[in-house]
């Protein structure tokens, strides 16, 4: 079958605004493939035209060998996706929801019941299918859908922010799914704006923004774009920031150096030298330092040195909300 997933040009345009802009990437047979970006990224629009709903409007794309144009038939059967916002039946039971889904799939019954049984064993949900989703919390609903997608046997498994908005334990659970899932041989591709996510989950990573891939590769191999290691000064009064930031370019003190929010970030093979030196160098100039951090470098400091701009969890979280709030209403209202 060769690649699980391979992208050329991939474009997406609505209007004359271009969501994604030629995306190209190739995702291995059995690995965790991430696409990690901001909201209005062009993720969910990229997983859109690679499970057959959206036309692309340029490139190509194909999944488990067969072109998401030419064979959507084909590529569909091959693959199972799990939305960024849930699309259960709230007013049915977990087992109904699934029960429904597999024969809409052509599961025959005996061979579905089983099925169930066996995905709500894996994700957890066992004690939960006879209750209606209605009174499921956001992790309940993420399993269920998950068992959902496990119910006719893909190669390939789309997850669309799988984790957003939910506590620290569940995110951890659905990450261990998805690492048995790959265990089993199975090919997943998931998109978030989890830094965390990305990093100890993917085992390749594509950095998206505006339409865009950035950046692609290793967890490791994306943290050597930036460097050894950043040091993280945050001056004081923070206005003064950008001239600090300036004399340390002009001091040749790191290979790249920003200012952003009254902090300035050096990316330096050597933390220990480069530290005392941007310090004595603040001190001439007048500008006060409130903190010196420093650390390896994650894919915060790797989104920031691709984009120049920083992948802001205040924002996502922001945003997150928002959905938790609309869920728990429609929740509510046993929509
Ligand atoms: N059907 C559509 N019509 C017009 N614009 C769209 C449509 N779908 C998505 N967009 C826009 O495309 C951009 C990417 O959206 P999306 O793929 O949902 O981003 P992400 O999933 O990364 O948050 C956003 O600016 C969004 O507003
Ligand atoms: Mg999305």
């Amino acid at each position: 079958m060769g690649a699980a997933i391979e992208a050329v040009g991939l474009t997406k345009r609505f209007g004359d605004f271009t969501a994604v802009d030629h995306v190209s990437f190739t995702v291995e047979e059995g690995e965790i493939f991430g696409f990690l970006g901001p909201n209005g990224a062009g993720k969910t629009t990229t997983i859109n035209m690679l499970i057959t709903l959206m036309r692309p409007t340029e490139g190509t794309a194909r999944v488990a060998g067969h072109d998401v144009v030419a064979e959507p038939d084909r590529v569909r059967e091959r693959i199972s996706v799990v939305f960024q916002d849930p699309t259960l039946d709230r007013r049915l039971t977990g087992w109904e929801n699934l029960w429904i889904h597999g024969r809409l799939y052509g599961i025959p019954g005996d061979e579905l019941a089983e099925r169930i049984e066996r995905a709500a064993r894996f994700t957890e949900i066992e004690r939960w299918l006879h209750v209606t989703v209605d009174r499921y919390s956001g992790g309940m609903m993420r399993r269920l859908e998950i068992a959902r997608a496990l119910l006719y046997e893909a190669d390939v498994i789309f997850l669309d922010e799988p984790t957003v908005g939910l506590d620290p334990q569940t995110r951890a659970k659905i990450w261990e799914y998805v690492r048995a899932l790959r265990r089993e041989g199975l090919t997943i591709f998931l998109t978030t704006h989890y830094m965390d996510e990305a990093e100890r989950l993917c085992d390749r990573v594509a950095i998206i923004d505006h339409g865009r891939i950035v950046a692609m590769g290793t967890v490791d191999e994306l943290r050597s774009i930036v460097g050894g290691e950043v040091v993280y000064v945050a001056v004081d009064p923070p206005g003064e920031a950008e001239r600090l930031a300036e004399a340390i370019r002009r001091e040749g003190l790191g290979s790249e150096v920003r200012a952003l929010n009254g902090t300035v970030s050096i990316s330096t093979e050597n933390a220990a030298q480069a530290i005392p030196a941007v310090v004595s160098l603040a001190s001439s100039l007048g500008v006060g330092v409130r903190e010196v951090r420093y650390r390896t470098p994650d894919l915060e400091d790797v989104f920031l040195h691709v984009t120049g701009r920083s992948l802001r969890d205040e924002e996502a979280s922001f945003f997150d909300h928002v959905r938790m709030r609309r869920m728990a209403r429609m929740r509510r209202a046993g929509r």
